[in-house]
C-alpha cells in the first residue's frame, strides 16, 4: 500500500501563558495513512487533533518528529499544491459572495478566466450551493458557510484533504451530501483524512480509525479489527425447553418472547452448534444477527480505560 501520510514521533508543546509550563498537545504521535483510504482521526475534545492536521499542512511547526505527505516532508511547496484543508471554523470575507469567495481562492491557485466560472459554478453544484452562490455570506447560515468551506477545500482538485469537523453544525440533509461527498472523492482516488465527532458517521464511511487523547495515540486499525463482532444474536421459534437447555449449556442466553425465543450467543463458534440443535428439534430461525461492537462504545471505553488510570 502506498503512504500518503507518514508519521514519526510528531510532538508539540505550547506554553501555557497561564502556568507558565510546557504544555504536550501532540505526543510522540507515530501513524501512517495509505493513499485513497479514508482515515478517520477521533479523540475528545483537546485530544491534539487540530494542532496534529496543522503541523502536517506546515501551518504551525513541530517541536520535535517528522512527517511526511506523499514522500516529501511536510512543508514542502510541491506538496501544498496538492492537498487541501477544511478548517474547523473556516472563515470567510463575509462582505462576498459564495461565487466570489470561490473565485477568489481560483485566482490563488493559478486557475485562468477561461476555467474559473466552469470551476466555481461545478463546485457550488456539488456542495448544493446552486441557488444560494449569489447571496453575500453574511447572509449564509452555519451550515452554507461550511458548504462554502468544503467547496472552498476542493478548488485545486486536491489528492489528500485534511477535514477538520467537516459536517460539525449540519442538517442531516447537508450530513448525508457531505458523507456521500467524501465518499465520492474516495472513489476518484483521493485520500481524505479526517476528523470528527460524530462517529455512527465516522463508523459508516471510513476505512481505518485512529483515537488520540491527551496528545497520545491509543488505538489505530481496520474498523473490523476493532470492532469485532462479538454476540450473534438468533431469534427463533418452536423451540421447546429441552432446546433452550442445550443451548444455555453451549454458553448462550435463553430469552422467551411471544412464542419466540431470543438467543444472544457470546462467539462465532458456537452460533453453528446451536442453529444444529435448534433446527434438529423441529425448530424455525427467523434471524441470525451479529452484534458488532458500536464505534462509539469503543470509544468510551478506550478514553476510560486511560482515564482511569
Ligand atoms: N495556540 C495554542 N496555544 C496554547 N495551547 C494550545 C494552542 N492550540 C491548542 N492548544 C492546546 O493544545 C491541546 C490540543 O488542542 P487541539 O485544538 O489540537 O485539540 P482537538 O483535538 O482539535 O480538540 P477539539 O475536538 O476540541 O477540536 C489543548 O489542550 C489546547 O488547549
Ligand atoms: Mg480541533
Amino acid at each position: 500500500m502506498e503512504s500518503a501520510i507518514k508519521i514519526e514521533g510528531l510532538t508539540k508543546e505550547y506554553l501555557n501563558k497561564t502556568t507558565g509550563k510546557m504544555v504536550r498537545a501532540v505526543d510522540d504521535l507515530h501513524l501512517e495513512v495509505y493513499k485513497g483510504e479514508i482515515f478517520g482521526f477521533l479523540g475528545p475534545n483537546g485530544a491534539g487533533k487540530t494542532t496534529t492536521i496543522k503541523m502536517l499542512l506546515g501551518l504551525i511547526f513541530p517541536t520535535q518528529g517528522d512527517a511526511w505527505i506523499f514522500g516529501k516532508p511536510i512543508g514542502d511547496v510541491g506538496v501544498k499544491k496538492i492537498i487541501a484543508y477544511l478548517p474547523e471554523s473556516p472563515y470567510f470575507y463575509e462582505y462576498l459572495t459564495g461565487r466570489q469567495v470561490l473565485d477568489f481562492y481560483a485566482r490563488l491557485f493559478g486557475i485562468p478566466a477561461s476555467e474559473r466560472k466552469k470551476k466555481v459554478d461545478a463546485l457550488l453544484e456539488m456542495v448544493g450551493l446552486s441557488r444560494d452562490g449569489d447571496k453575500t455570506l453574511r447572509n449564509y447560515s452555519k451550515g452554507m458557510l461550511q458548504r462554502i468551506g468544503v467547496a472552498q477545500a476542493l478548488i485545486n482538485d486536491p489528492e489528500l484533504l485534511f477535514l477538520d469537523e467537516p459536517t460539525s453544525g449540519l442538517d442531516p440533509m447537508a450530513r448525508i451530501e457531505i458523507r456521500d461527498l467524501i465518499i465520492r472523492l474516495k472513489q476518484q482516488g483521493k485520500t481524505v483524512f479526517l476528523s470528527s465527532h460524530q462517529l455512527l458517521e465516522v463508523e459508516l464511511i471510513c476505512d481505518r480509525v485512529s483515537i488520540l487523547n491527551r496528545g497520545k495515540l491509543l488505538k489505530a486499525g481496520k474498523l473490523d479489527e476493532l470492532l469485532p463482532s462479538g454476540r450473534v444474536e438468533i431469534v427463533a421459534e418452536n423451540v421447546d425447553d429441552g432446546v433452550a437447555e442445550k443451548i444455555r449449556a453451549l454458553g448462550g442466553q435463553v430469552q422467551r418472547q411471544d412464542g419466540r425465543v431470543i438467543v444472544h450467543q457470546p462467539d462465532d463458534a458456537s452460533v453453528n452448534r446451536v442453529v444444529d440443535i435448534i433446527r434438529g428439534a423441529n425448530g424455525v430461525i427467523r434471524s441470525l444477527i451479529p452484534q458488532r461492537r458500536t464505534l462509539e462504545e469503543l470509544f468510551v471505553s478506550t478514553i476510560e480505560e486511560v482515564e482511569k488510570k
